[in-house]
């Protein structure tokens, strides 16, 4: 194979990736082998290359072999060849003794590059000799990540919704969900005997309702709310400018630590996210490192984390906000399956709270996907009987298996596989108290005549609600055309995940 072009040692790499593994292997290790060392660090891609090609196509009984050949290279005598044998080795995994090679030549190398490579490798596959190893502080990056996949091994943390935090003085807690939803939010939050009694509304921002503690509280307090998206505990606010050490600093204050230490059950991993700014990873790393030489209980871990240290910009500066990361949510675990448009839970319950509660309710949803508005319906009480109406046979199916995962008290629950103007024969005139419904918004799948569609709901409404009963939807289009049976109530711009709708409640005028 012959190497050419303005880079030859990528032109080779790309060259020698494209190879079936079998011909990489059994020629071009073979004649890297048998070459000189001027020859080999001209054709060191091949090492590069036997990581990826083996990690993607590579037979499992002949990765001892090619474990062995790279560890065999950490000793080459050239820096550039233990490099690339280093840098490969976690994608084929390491026995002990790889371990052990790769510590031993820690201990030897003098040149700062290979140490950081070694890091780098250690990072990914260290084991307890690598913390052994490391106690002297010589890679405090290596220790956190070592630390932290020891631990995600040993036992998975997880979030304690039943920790009390009792010294709460100062705390805020952030409520974030759809923008426009936020009265809702704060009417849940105040409605709620648990919540009203342990928490204040101080504030409400754009998607945003801030909660201050006034009596010993747990997470599961705050769980027991349906309408907000995320939850996050305010640790600080940082101005912009000073981000690594100000960040570190809050991530490991005695605050943070005590809420992770409450609310955490194993060891305290979080992940590290600067909300609408991309990756950031310099940054990210820096402040995991600052924050972990600060506090070493607290380890940064981006996989499988229990928590989320989530950095918000605000007008005042960013805030640090420390956030569960509960997937999926324990909220909303009735739903068994998913239609591609259903709604977002968050929402699908602001709409129930939204329509209210009233006893013997009989409810119908003519679009009804995977049934969240049902459900959220039903689990406010006062349900006496539901009906899912949709075009699709998958939603009907899955809507039947969600309500019937939520275990509701509901004397009876239909799901129809049919056209919601088709259902208002079966149902008959004046009959239903309450529809609530998230209607296709012609966003994925076009919508032939949405106007029309729209037109019909209302139609529909009309005629099968009874006086008094209301309509609780998300109207895409921005003026109504309601029949004078139906009168407006409120409006609201909620964002629909990218998008604006109106989410609307009509009312059926008395006879
Ligand atoms: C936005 S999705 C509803 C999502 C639902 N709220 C959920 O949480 O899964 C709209 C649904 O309307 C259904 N649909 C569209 N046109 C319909 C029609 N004419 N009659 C009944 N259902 C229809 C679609 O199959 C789709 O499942």
């Amino acid at each position: 194979m012959k190497s050419g072009g303005k880079n030859p040692s990528k032109e080779l790499y790309n060259a020698l990736r494209r190879l079936p593994w079998e011909q990489l292997w059994g020629e071009e290790v073979a004649r890297f082998n048998r070459a000189t060392a001027q020859e080999r660090i001209s054709r060191v891609a091949v090492i590069r290359a036997v990581g990826v090609v083996f990690s993607e196509s590579g037979p499992e009984e002949q990765r001892p072999e090619v474990q062995q050949w790279l560890v065999g290279l950490l000793q080459d005598p050239a820096e550039k060849i233990r490099r690339y044998a280093m840098t490969a080795l976690p994608k084929i995994g390491v026995e002990k003794s790889g371990e052990a090679e790769l510590l031993a030549l820690l201990n030897t190398t003098t040149a700062e590059r290979e140490t950081k490579f070694l890091g780098r490798t250690l990072d990914k596959i260290g084991g307890v000799a690598t913390l052994k190893a490391l106690e002297r502080g010589l890679l405090p990056q290596t220790e956190q990540k070592v630390k932290a996949s020891l631990a995600r091994a040993q036992s998975p943390s997880t979030v304690r919704m039943d920790g009390v935090l009792a010294d709460f003085a100062g705390l805020r807690i952030h409520l974030r969900g759809r923008k426009g939803l936020e009265q809702i939010v704060k009417q849940e939050v105040e409605a709620n005997p648990t919540t009203r009694r342990k928490f204040r509304v101080v504030e409400i921002g754009s998607g945003l309702v801030v909660l201050q503690p006034i009596a010993s509280f747990c997470l599961g307090d705050i769980y027991a709310l349906r309408c907000f998206g995320t939850v996050g505990f305010v640790l600080g606010t940082v101005h912009a400018t000073q981000s690594v050490e100000s960040i570190a600093c809050v991530i490991a204050s005695p605050l943070s630590h005590r809420i992770f230490k409450i609310f955490t059950e194993g060891v305290i991993r979080y992940r590290l996210n600067f909300v609408a700014k991309g990756h950031q990873r310099g940054a990210v790393r820096a402040i995991a490192n600052r924050a972990y030489t600060l506090c070493p209980e607290i380890l940064n871990d981006a996989r499988n984390a229990p928590w989320s240290v989530e950095i918000h910009p605000t007008g005042r500066g960013n805030s640090v906000e420390l956030s569960p990361r509960l997937s999926p949510d324990p909220r909303f675990s009735y739903r068994q399956a998913d239609v591609p448009a259903a709604s977002h839970p968050p929402l699908a319950a602001c709409m129930a709270r939204l329509a209210g509660k009233r006893e013997g309710e009989i409810v119908w949803d003519p679009f009804c996907g995977s049934g969240l508005e049902l459900v959220e319906r039903a689990l406010l009480g006062g349900v006496r009987s539901v009906l899912g109406t949709d075009l699709s046979p998958e939603a009907i199916g899955i809507s039947k298996r969600n309500f019937a995962a939520a275990n509701l008290s509901v004397a009876t629950a239909q799901f129809n596989c049919c056209d919601f103007r088709d259902a208002v024969d079966d149902l008959g005139l004046n009959s239903v108290t309450l529809i609530v419904t998230n209607p296709p918004m012609g966003r994925r799948v076009p919508i032939a005549d949405l106007r029309g569609l729209i037109a019909d709901l209302f139609d529909v409404a009309a005629k099968t609600l009874k006086p008094g009963g209301r309509l609780v939807f998300a109207n895409p289009l921005p003026v109504g055309g309601c029949p004078a049976a139906l009168k407006l109530e409120s409006r609201q711009v909620v964002d629909f995940g990218g998008f604006n709708s109106r989410l609307e409640f009509y009312r059926k005028l008395p006879r």
